[in-house]
């Protein structure tokens, strides 16, 4: 009896089944196509999100989001800026950070306010100071080769005397807290702070001691809280603070208690018109370095070959998986202690040691993907900018300050938890994907990179601050004369 009633619901479930599925995949390869047909619509929807933001209006302290979206005109006011930054760069092969200033003032120079820097040289070696029109560089060293804060003061308030200083600016700690606090009018620009160094800690000992073998943590784990709470308490020595990441400025607000309309946030940006996507230039180096032709996905990294920028992760998750898939390949840009172990990975490996400056658009330029792995979530690393301006995607760690501000869709890259697991599942994404969405994925970064992260934005939302902070008519948004 079961079986005679059975049957024929059997039978209709199955053909409702295969109802089901039919319909399923009707439905299914409409979505497709649809999809397909409108992804175009995808890049609008990005435009109209774009759009909004430059349509805010109101004072510009109360942006929630980073200034480098909006558009700022042209302005007749010029300005007198004193700015204190560790380092100014001589001499090749500058770091990140000396890069930054030295772009960033440069820019402000060139759109004619009068900037006096107060630092020291790069190279740590003796230099008469630079006047190069609007732009002063004063070196003001001690018998280390740092600033000798007393020193710049000399010539700071000699400057000062001549025409008093609209804004000071130091960059990070430059300006220590004890001098800080008797300058009203400062502005420091955090390029990270301890609460994301305790994050990057908590990552470099999991990874270092993942089973807890080895006795206790690592001393500076032990030394990061205490460092926090002092930071916390020394931060507010300052007036205005500037970000580098949404998510440093929720951090400030959020954990250091500062007053929300004192917090803000610039991204930093790269001289675009140094890191362009030049295929030609791209498939001429993989000839000169050598990279087989018959190589599907050539990923590459670039920086300080050293373990907290996460090499140890990228060794042993590259090793694990060229194995299973030959036509993967990784070039190695930069130098230090990893440089050789990455050498003896075998024939899909080429380690370029450090790269002219000149070279380096050209290196982004022959990837399909770049590389990522830092184990430290602070800062914004100017490499993902820059690859992306070169139409590169990027594979990175997921940290707040990665992926509330550049790798913001899915589109842009990829991201992983800094693990093994993970940035082998990331990996595999990658080879899945192929070179075509590679290709698709670096156009998205470039329109991207464009809207945000140029050398011009960059020095158009400082020139705006500043002049904000000396007129408070400029913290209105927008201005007629604002795009
Ligand atoms: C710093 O500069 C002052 C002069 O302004 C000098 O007296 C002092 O010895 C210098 N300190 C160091 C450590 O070089
Ligand atoms: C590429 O070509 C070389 C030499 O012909 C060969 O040894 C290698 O296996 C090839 N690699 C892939 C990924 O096909």
């Amino acid at each position: 009896m079961g079986s005679k009633h059975h049957a024929p619901s059997k039978s209709f479930s199955s053909k409702f089944l295969s109802f089901r599925c039919s319909t399923i995949l009707t439905l299914f390869m409409l979505f497709t196509s649809f999809f397909l047909f409108l992804s175009p619509l995808r890049h609008i929807r990005e435009h109209i999100f774009f759009a909004e933001q430059s349509r805010f209006n109101g004072d510009l302290r109360d942006a929630k989001f980073p200034w480098n979206k909006l558009c700022f005109g042209p302005t007749f006011e010029k300005l007198k800026l004193a700015v204190f930054s560790k380092t100014w760069p001589v001499g090749a092969a500058p770091g990140g950070m000396e890069r930054h200033a030295s772009t960033l003032y440069h820019a402000l120079a060139a759109r004619g306010h009068e900037v006096h820097v107060f630092t020291v040289p790069s190279d740590r070696k003796p230099h008469h100071d630079l006047h190069e029109d609007n732009l002063h560089v004063y070196f003001a060293a001690n018998d280390h080769g740092s600033v000798n804060i007393s020193l710049a003061f000399d010539i700071f308030h000699k400057v000062d005397a001549n025409g008093a200083f609209d804004y000071v600016h130091t960059e990070s700690v430059s300006l220590p807290y004890w001098r800080a606090k008797l300058v009203p009018n400062v502005a420091v620009t955090w390029h990270g702070i301890w609460y994301e160094i305790m994050h990057s800690k908590l990552f470099q000992e999991l990874l270092s001691n993942p089973d807890g073998k080895l006795p206790g943590p690592m001393i500076d784990l032990k030394e990061a809280m205490p460092k926090l709470i002092d930071e916390i308490r020394f931060f507010r020595s300052y007036k205005q603070h500037i970000c580098i990441s949404k998510s440093a400025g929720e951090d400030l607000v959020n954990v250091y208690q500062l007053p929300p309309r004192n917090v803000h946030v610039i991204l930093n940006g790269v001289d675009e018109a140094a890191f362009m996507k030049d295929p030609v230039a791209g498939l001429r180096f993989r000839r000169k370095y050598g990279v087989p032709a018959n190589v599907s996905i050539v990923m590459g990294v670039a920086g300080r070959l050293v373990r907290d920028k996460g090499h140890p992760l990228l060794f042993e998750a590259f090793s694990s998986i060229a194995n299973q898939h030959p036509g993967l390949f990784l070039l190695v840009a930069g130098s230090g202690p990893w440089g050789r172990r990455y050498s003896q990975l075998g024939p899909n490996v080429k380690v370029l040691g450090a790269l002219e400056p000149s070279e380096l658009s050209n290196f982004y330029n022959a990837l399909d993907v770049f590389v990522n792995p830092t184990l430290r979530p602070q800062g914004l690393d100017l490499t993902l900018i820059e690859a992306m301006h070169c139409g590169k995607p990027v594979l990175t760690p997921n940290y707040p300050s990665i992926v509330g501000t550049v790798v913001v869709d899915e589109g842009f890259g990829y991201t992983f938890s800094p693990n093994v697991k993970s940035l082998l599942e990331a990996l595999e994404s990658v080879i899945r994907d192929g070179s075509d969405v590679l290709q698709r994925k670096g156009m998205a970064c470039k329109e991207y990179a464009l809207s945000m992260f140029t050398a011009i934005k960059m020095a158009s939302a400082y020139e705006r601050f500043f002049l904000c902070m000396k007129n408070t008519i400029f913290c209105q948004y927008p201005l007629p004369t604002d795009c």
